[in-house]
This record gives structure tokens, sequence and C-alpha cells, in this order.
């Protein structure tokens, strides 16, 4: 689907964003490993988290949505999932395949997992690695690289495990591979990545151990409790950005997860001159939330270094298009990560970003953006990534003349509704 965006001459409005993708796959697949009702609070109803309801009912869980909009996961135990009828399909989730792949490590049966055209390109050997040591055999294409991944599961042992990437979907595998262990599992993490699951199994009952960078799990059993998702802060990114870059009263969103291992992008654009209020005085389940408001303001360069990727590594595409509006060069530096997204986004973003006018450097590594430099509408393309298309939907409000952009429909990976939005705040 093309999606047609003119410029924006006004933003104002108050509006909530769809649960928290991260935790509502989390919330998901703990759910399933508990031997009850897990009852859920506003689950993302996006297309990613659905892959992950699929997969489960495929191997035997229950999960409904009651009429009052809470789903209800019928957990089946740690042991207690079935072979899948077929192979599972993760879709376009790259949370799906490696948090499953912690799971489907520790049971008695064999399983393939596989993915769309991107997810099939994504590494994989990250999670290949550790999970064998545990003691899964898994076999995966381009020579033990990439999806499909044929999971055989067994009796896991405990490992110590010192992560080579930071990644919180990695970290996240081995935990739960290692809640199926008898004894501690140690994951060690360089910098700090999102913590949700460990919060989540703390919550749950799991004997969790937590410093900054290194987090222990004891095999064991999880408590049936209830769940509360709040909002998506990345996906709110993309509206506070909007926020920021358009004239007008300001923006409100409402009940937005504002735990400390996301807020890199906010605390990004402050270092810009950002006006962005938000208070973290309630929690959730865990989980701090609150309201967060932004206005226009004039922004300047920044340098983003590579210890904080880790805490805005979904926030790259729209912080980039935030450097092309400040003054002076801002860099971004240490984020290869961003090479095995969804696309390839240190190159897409700089290629489409380049045809709206933007003065922008690709390096190995790095992005280098100079600004401010006006945009200039013209047709430009998501490459089926949902941030692209969210940031590039944004980048059309703020350019002269009409934008195209193409593969829109990519904004129901994280975001269902979110060009409906949008418009319902603009002018
Ligand atoms: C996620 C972790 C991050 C992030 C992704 C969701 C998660 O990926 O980019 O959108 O839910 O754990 P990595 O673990 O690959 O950094």
């Amino acid at each position: 689907m093309d999606k047609l965006i003119f410029p924006a001459k006004k933003i104002s409005g108050m509006t909530g964003v769809p649960g928290d993708k991260s935790i509502s796959h989390r919330a998901l697949i703990l759910g399933a490993m508990c031997a009850g009702e897990v009852t859920v609070t506003n689950l993302s109803t996006a297309a990613d988290c659905a892959s992950t309801a699929r997969c489960l009912r495929e191997l035997g869980v229950a999960i409904e949505t009651r009429p009052d909009g809470t789903t209800v996961v019928h957990g089946k135990g740690r042991f207690g999932l079935r072979q899948p009828p077929g192979d599972l399909n993760a879709g376009n989730s790259g949370t799906t395949m490696r948090l499953l792949g912690g799971l489907l490590a520790g049971q008695t049966f064999s399983s393939v997992i596989t993915g769309d055209k991107s997810l099939r390109k994504r590494p994989m050997k990250r999670i290949v690695e550790p999970l064998s040591r545990m003691g899964a055999t898994i076999a995966a294409a381009a020579e033990g690289t990439n999806p499909p991944l044929s999971i055989t599961g067994g009796a896991l042992t405990p490992i110590t495990y010192e992560l080579p990437v930071a990644s919180a979907q990695v970290k996240s595998a081995i935990l739960i591979a290692g809640l199926l262990a008898e004894g501690k599992t140690t994951v060690i993490e360089k910098d700090q990545s999102r913590d949700h699951t460990e919060r989540m199994m703390r919550q749950m009952g799991a004997k969790i151990d937590k410093s900054k960078t290194t987090i222990s799990v004891q095999g064991g059993d999880l408590n049936c409790v209830s769940l509360h998702v709040p909002g998506d802060i990345s996906s709110a990114f993309f509206l506070i950005l909007a926020g920021l870059l358009i004239a007008g009263p300001g923006l409100y969103i409402r009940d937005v997860g504002l735990n400390p291992t996301r807020l890199g992008g906010l605390r990004a654009l402050s270092r810009m001159g950002a006006e962005i209020t938000y208070s973290t005085d309630r929690s959730d389940g865990g989980e701090p939330l609150g309201d967060i408001h932004v206005g226009r303001a004039p922004l300047h360069a920044i340098d983003i270094l590579p210890a904080e990727i880790p805490t805005l590594v979904d926030e790259i595409p729209a912080l980039a298009l935030a450097a092309t509006q400040a003054e002076g060069k801002t860099a971004i530096s240490g984020a290869r990560e961003l090479r095995f997204k969804e696309s390839d986004r240190l190159h897409t973003v700089a290629l489409e970003l380049r045809r709206l006018g933007a003065e922008i450097v690709e390096r190995e590594d790095e992005l280098e953006i100079d600004g401010p430099t006006p945009l200039r509408g013209t047709t430009v393309d998501s490459h089926g990534d949902h941030r692209l298309a969210m940031m590039l939907a944004v980048a059309g409000l703020i350019a002269e003349g009409e934008t195209i952009v193409q593969q829109a429909d990519s904004v129901e990976i994280s975001y269902p509704g979110f060009f409906a939005v949008l418009q319902s705040l603009v002018d």
C-alpha cells in the first residue's frame, strides 16, 4: 500500500498508544509457561505479537480475547507444550523467533521455526550458539546462521554466557531456556539492554539475581499472575517526533511505558534541545509508566555514543530524521546492529532520507547527519520496515509538497492504526 502524506501546519491533542510490543511478546510466552490462567490487559494488537500468539497456539496453548479486550493465556506449564503439526511461522518478528527458540530448546520434541523473507535473512547464530551449549540440537540454514531453525529440544544444563552483542532478544532466549534448566543460568551483557524479561519473570515468582549487566535465573516454575502492558514508548516516539518538528500547542501521550532501559531516545532528544516532560511516578506490574508532553523546539546536533545504542536501538530512524532538522552535525556511532533489523536500517534510513533532501552519510557502523536541511516531498520506500514507514510519514508532514510512502502497511507490524492517529492530531 502507498500512503500519500501532505505537509502539516499544526499538531495538537492527546492520545494513547498500543501496548508495548516487547512486553506483549513476553506476556504471551511467559504466560504459556505457567500452569494455569494468566490474564493480560492492554496486550499489543500488532502483527508481530499475533505471530507469537499463532505459534503458541500451534504449540497447544489456548489464548482468548475476552469481550472487554483482556487476553487470557491458558498456560501449559514449563514442559507442557505439544509438538506443532507443521512449521511454526514467526512472520516478520525476530523477537518471536529468538524468544520461542529459548522455549523450544527445552521441550521434548522437535520443531521447525521459520519466518518471512526479511526474517529469513536475520542472524540466528547468536541464539543457536548459547542454546546449543545448554544442550539443544539446532540446525539453521546458510551454514547455521539463518532461519528456518530446526530445534530438537532436550534436558538443558545451565550456562554462564557473556553476550557478544548487546541484545535483549538473545538475553531473553537464554533466560527463558534457563527457566527450563536445573540450576542457575547467568547472562552477562556489555551494555544494559531492555530488561522486561527479568522484570516479568521476577513478578511471576522466578528467582532472579540482577546487577546492572549480570542477570541470573534459577530454573523453576512460574506463578500465574495478572499482567498489564503499558503503552509502547517506541510507537509513541514517532508521535513525539511529530510533536517536536511541527508547530502547535504540543502533544500529550498517555500511559506510556517509561522503563529506564528504553528511554535513551527521549534522553537524546532532550540533549538536542527538545522540551519533553514525563514523570515515572506510576508503575503497573513492575514496569514504570506515565504521560509524556512534547512541544516544538529548535534542535541542535549531538553525538550518540555506542554505549547508548541498546537504550535507543529502535529509535534511530526517528532520531536520524530529528537530526536532519538540528543545527550542526549529528553522529550516531557504534550502530552496526541496525544492519540486522527488519531492513538494513543504516542503509535504508540514509537512502530514503537522502531522497527527501537530507545530507546524510552512511558508514559501516555509523550515520552522520548534517542539518538543518529543508525536506522536499517525493516517493520514498519503507522497504517493508515498520519503523521506516512511520519515520518517513513524519518526514512527509514536514516536507514541502506531497510525499508518497511505499509499503506503508508495514506499520501494522508494531502500530496498527498509526496513520489514523497521526491524521487525527494534525491540521
Ligand atoms: C527487542 C529487542 C531489540 C529491539 C527489538 C525488540 C526485544 O532487538 O530492536 O525491536 O523485544 O527484546 P535486539 O535484541 O536484537 O537488540
